[in-house]
């Protein structure tokens, strides 16, 4: 069977026909969106590396949370930014009871029903160096920094985190964290594991401005991954789901399409992928300046991390792609350009 018996574009005349035959659809059911939660009352200032993201108190935090709620996301991950005064070379604030993260799920929690609050288990906000655990000789310790994430995972746990997403890419962290989560009774407690993170300059826009986490020395590629490879992502993925992971996630998501790919088709795991904040800066700096429709091109990043075989969309455009699709639901199919399809018999 060939051409003029075949013709794809009769399934392409209109947006009826289209929406019919679409193969992915995205919907706000699988985004989470990124909070930035900082100390004080009243705070609501705009990141200017993420225009239309927020460093929030609580209080504002709570308002924040509640109308993305009722945009129809259900699924919120927070970064507590610290005052620098609150660093220290272990990230103690990390875990402390009482840390900014501890009390803004103690928040969310209570004041916002039916919501999943995820928090991002790692030490770098909290360390006076950046890295992401204890330094020892200049370098990165493995095993003394699982320690610090055992505690920051428990603390979390205990404030009534929903789901801990380990993000330092240290050997063994999902063990450790299964581990003290289960000896503590919370067993329950699933975990989304940053599973295949890459070292990327696409992160950015977060350490700057997002987090103020930049690092005094150095750099992450000895924990990271390295960008060129895809097996090596495949055995990560592979070791946090022997070790308990309940989600993997690829990081970042859009130059990385074929690890987001490959990890669904091996490992028919639920999967995330993290659309980064220099991801989202691209698109929003392009459309400030006149070169690219920023819904159209949202839309279709989101799409096709869908399509690649992602499960679960973590982005800053959550809210903005939220209110787009609603409207979309909403409205008319557009009219016919060309004549309607005639069915012979
Ligand atoms: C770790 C963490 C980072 C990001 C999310 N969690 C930075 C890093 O690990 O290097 C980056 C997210 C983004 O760029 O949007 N706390
Ligand atoms: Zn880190």
């Amino acid at each position: 069977m060939a051409f003029p018996i075949q013709r794809p574009r009769r399934l392409r005349q209109n947006e009826s026909i289209r929406r019919l035959v679409r193969e992915t659809r995205l919907s706000v059911d699988d985004f989470i969106y990124p909070l930035f939660v900082v100390p004080g009352t009243g705070i609501r200032k705009e990141i200017s590396a993420l225009p239309g993201n927020y460093h929030l108190s609580i209080d504002c935090l709570v308002e924040e949370a509640r109308e993305a709620k009722d945009l129809g996301i259900g699924a919120f991950l927070l970064f507590g930014v610290p005052e620098a005064k609150d660093k220290d070379e272990h990230g103690s604030a990390g875990f402390a009871p009482k840390g900014i993260v501890q009390q803004a799920v103690r928040a969310l929690k209570s004041m916002v029903r039916d919501i999943i609050v995820i928090t991002d288990v790692c030490p770098c906000e909290y360390t006076t160096h950046g890295h992401c655990g204890i330094i020892k000789n200049g370098y990165l310790d493995n095993d003394a920094s699982l320690d610090v994430l055992a505690k920051i995972t428990l603390s979390h746990a205990e404030a009534g985190s929903d789901l801990v997403a380990p993000a330092a890419m240290l050997d063994g962290q999902i063990q450790t964290m299964r581990q003290a989560l289960d000896t503590n009774g919370f067993y329950n407690l699933p975990i989304m594991a940053y599973a295949a993170k890459f070292a990327s300059k696409l992160y950015d826009p977060f350490f700057k401005e997002g987090t103020r986490s930049t690092l005094s020395f150095g750099d992450k590629r000895t924990h990271q991954m390295d960008f060129g490879n895809s097996d090596e992502a495949m055995r990560e993925i592979a070791m946090d789901i022997e070790q308990g992971a309940d989600i993997v996630m690829v990081k970042p998501a859009l130059f990385y399409l074929d690890v987001v790919y490959r990890a669904k088709q091996e490992f028919h795991m639920p999967l995330g992928a993290y659309n980064v904040s220099g991801e989202y800066a691209m698109i929003q700096a392009a459309a400030q300046l006149g070169r690219l429709d920023r819904d159209a091109v949202m839309l279709e990043a989101l799409t096709c991390l869908k399509r690649a075989g992602t499960d679960l969309i973590i982005t800053y455009f959550a809210k903005q792609a939220a209110k787009l699709l609603s409207h979309r639901t909403g409205a008319a199919a557009q009219p016919l350009h060309e004549p309607a399809l005639e069915f012979q018999l």
